[in-house]
């Protein structure tokens, strides 16, 4: 890993906007009308070439750099920069043609084809050639071309092709598996292979987690997931280690997707792979959207270390993959963006700039939309690009770290959702957000941070569904509550080690004894049942029948009805100045309010934001400057903020200075 960079520009402080730009798809007299606008709009960079493989290799060793050279002279000559697409996100038929054997296989053994995008496989050697050899020329090409500022590995690495069980993936997991146990009897100890007469004699009988006759072996699934994330980590290393080679200076990034149910890549192990780090982010419709995206863009503003990252793509209105896309209603396309700049983002882009007008993405929005630059979209993009750099001189600083975290880790993810579970219905993104959604509505910062990274920092840790607790994160735990640190833990937390080996001797495993409770079995709840509290609130998908095991341990709910009437709902232990909290049931955003806040009373955290405007308005800070983010669709009075007067627009976002 090399010291976190930024792009290379000149040294003026700004916050960068702009888009990915395809000028291929259009004529070339349209170009000067894109600078043009870009112009008015004060974009100041754009990602080139993403999806253009084919018409810049258009026969295997043949290249047509003319069209790309004129687009980038173009916009370097109106003072534009550009961070420049490796080019090898999408293969060309010419190369899937030959080399069918770059195709990835799906888990039925299915080949995936051509025709939309990414069909290749992160392992295939053939393909690595291929791409390669691409990064290669275009380094070369465009090393001395001043308008580079980045270069952009391939693109949102893993969006369609990060499971492939081809004959490639086989090899390349064994060959990892050998990397990650000595022997093939650790392995068969790791994956619990004396189970359904499993047991390997070698690792050449190892395959993917393929179409099975019933569930497949869980561990050897988890490290699977694993191994994809690592295969394809592992190919932006490939293609960052030639960049590095021919063009030191010039800093490599890829787009990440923090977002939604996008999970097959653990970021968190990713983040220092990276020059600096860039995320694509689209909201989906739901009650909790904005909440959302302020979590998703949180989380990435802590993996970059608190540092600026980059917004790479986010829309400017609809898009076009939901089954309905709506288009942002007025100020949302501002309070989105600057909800990012809010959580560390230095750099402001959207796909795409100029709307399509064929392919699969054309009705997807754009910075200029079908309707052209006379349009309410384009005026507001416009006027973003104005805010923007009126905010200039916040470029570089860093994220204000809140004393309250939410933990966040991958493994857990993908452990806890694997089948042959005690319920399919547990969501453990959904239910980090709903801790999210309790601190927001309360207007108490919290970081999303992943579960690697140093917490003994801070005064409250959330670890909701923890599911899969190492000893080490155990003993990191215990010290955080040891040294008066204050934890609050979930249901189904602690369950299972890293080779999803269940603790044994009672539930919650790992956590029990930091805990001071017992559980003996586990507790998921049919569809439509709920458990009664006796503070009024109400449970669902889960209750825990939970023993208290020892005199510190405080019962600070318990059920009313259901099989659990009488026994502890929510529990606290208290060691020395720290504690530890669990809570045995799903209560929802709403239900988690009140409990949340009861927690954080005892811990001593209290809201930044004056009472009038908790829960109605989110914050954010980094350094002296404050964000103040409406979270509902009424104007917001600023009055007691300080902002005598001032009032926060629907969906508005206010920047308040030192
Ligand atoms: C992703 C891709 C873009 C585009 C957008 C559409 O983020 O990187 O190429 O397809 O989705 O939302
Ligand atoms: C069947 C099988 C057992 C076990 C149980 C689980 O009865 O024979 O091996 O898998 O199901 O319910």
């Amino acid at each position: 890993m090399s010291a976190p960079r930024w792009l290379r520009r000149d040294g003026q402080p700004r916050l960068e906007y702009g888009a990915d730009y395809n000028p291929e798809q259009w004529p070339r007299e349209v170009w000067d009308d894109d600078v043009r606008a870009m112009r008015e709009a004060g974009v100041t960079i754009v990602s080139l070439a993403i999806f253009s493989w084919a018409k810049l290799e258009t026969a295997e060793g043949t290249y047509d750099f003319g069209w790309l050279d004129e687009a980038i002279d173009l916009l370097h000559a109106n003072g534009i920069s550009v961070d420049l697409a490796t080019a090898t996100a999408s293969p060309p038929p010419w190369l899937a043609t030959r080399h069918p054997e770059i195709l990835p296989v799906d888990q039925h053994g299915n080949t995936v084809w051509p025709g939309g995008r990414q069909h290749w496989r992160p392992t295939s050697p053939i393909f690595r050639e291929h791409a390669l050899r691409l990064v290669r020329t275009m380094a070369t090409r465009y090393a001395n071309h001043p308008a580079v500022a980045a270069w952009h590995v391939s693109n949102e690495l893993g969006c369609h092709n990060v499971y492939d069980y081809s004959d490639d993936a086989a090899a390349a997991f064994r060959t990892w598996l050998r990397a990650r146990y000595a022997t093939i009897d650790d392995l068969n100890e790791a994956w619990g292979a004396a189970f359904w007469s499993q047991w390997y004699g070698s690792f050449d009988e190892i395959l993917p987690p393929r179409q099975a006759a019933t569930h497949p072996n869980p561990t050897q699934q988890l490290d699977f997931k694993r191994f994809s994330s690592d295969a394809l980590k592992d190919y932006l290393i490939a293609e960052r280690e030639i960049l590095r080679e021919i063009t030191p200076d010039i800093p490599v990034t890829t787009n990440f997707m923090v977002m939604g149910e996008t999970r097959g890549m653990d970021y968190a192990d990713w983040a220092s792979e990276v020059d600096f780090i860039a995320n694509d982010h689209y909201r989906l419709p739901s009650p909790q959207e904005l909440d959302e995206l302020s979590f998703s863009a949180n989380l990435t503003g802590n993996l970059a270390g608190g540092r600026p990252w980059f917004l790479m793509e986010h829309s400017t209105s609809a898009v076009n993959w939901q089954p309905i896309n709506l288009a942002k209603k007025p100020g949302e396309l501002e309070r989105d963006a600057l909800t990012h700049v809010a959580h560390g983002a230095d750099a402001v882009c959207f796909f795409q700039w100029r709307q399509s007008r064929a392919g699969a993405e054309k009705y997807h929005s754009a910075m200029v939309p079908h309707a052209g630059t006379d349009s309410e979209l384009f005026r507001d993009v416009v006027a973003l690009g104005a805010t923007l750099r009126d905010l200039a001189p916040l470029a570089g600083t860093l994220r204000t770290p809140a004393r309250a975290a939410i933990l966040f880790d991958w493994t857990s993810w993908w452990a806890v959702e694997q089948d042959s579970h005690p319920t399919e219905r547990l969501r453990y993104r959904r239910e980090a957000l709903d801790w999210y959604t309790a601190f927001l509505e309360l207007g108490v910062r919290a970081d999303v941070i992943p579960a690697g990274s140093a917490f003994d920092g801070y005064d409250v840790v959330v670890a909701p569904v923890l599911h899969v607790v190492p000893g080490e994160l155990a003993a990191r735990l215990e010290a955080f509550v040891t040294g008066g640190g204050h934890l609050v833990t979930t249901y189904f937390s602690g369950i299972v080690d890293e080779n999803d080996h269940a603790w044994l001797g009672g539930y919650p495993g790992a956590l029990r004894d930091l805990l001071g409770i017992r559980i003996e079995e586990l507790g998921p709840l049919l569809d439509g049942d709920t458990a009664e509290l006796d503070n009024g609130l109400t449970g669902t998908l889960w209750t825990d029948r939970i023993d208290v095991t020892g005199p510190d341990t405080a019962v600070l709910a318990s059920y009313k009805t259901g099989d659990q009437a009488g026994r502890p709902a929510i529990t606290r232990r208290t060691a020395g100045a720290g504690s530890a909290a669990y809570v045995s049931t799903r209560l929802g955003p709403a239900g988690l309010v009140p409990v949340l806040g009861d927690l954080l009373e005892r811990a001593g955290v209290t809201s930044e934001l004056p009472e009038d405007l908790r829960g109605r308005v989110e914050l954010a800070v980094r350094g002296t400057t404050r964000f103040v983010i409406n979270r509902t669709d009424e104007p917001v009075d600023l009055t007691s903020l300080g902002g005598a007067g001032r009032t926060l627009t629907a969906r508005g976002v206010a920047v308040l200075r030192a």
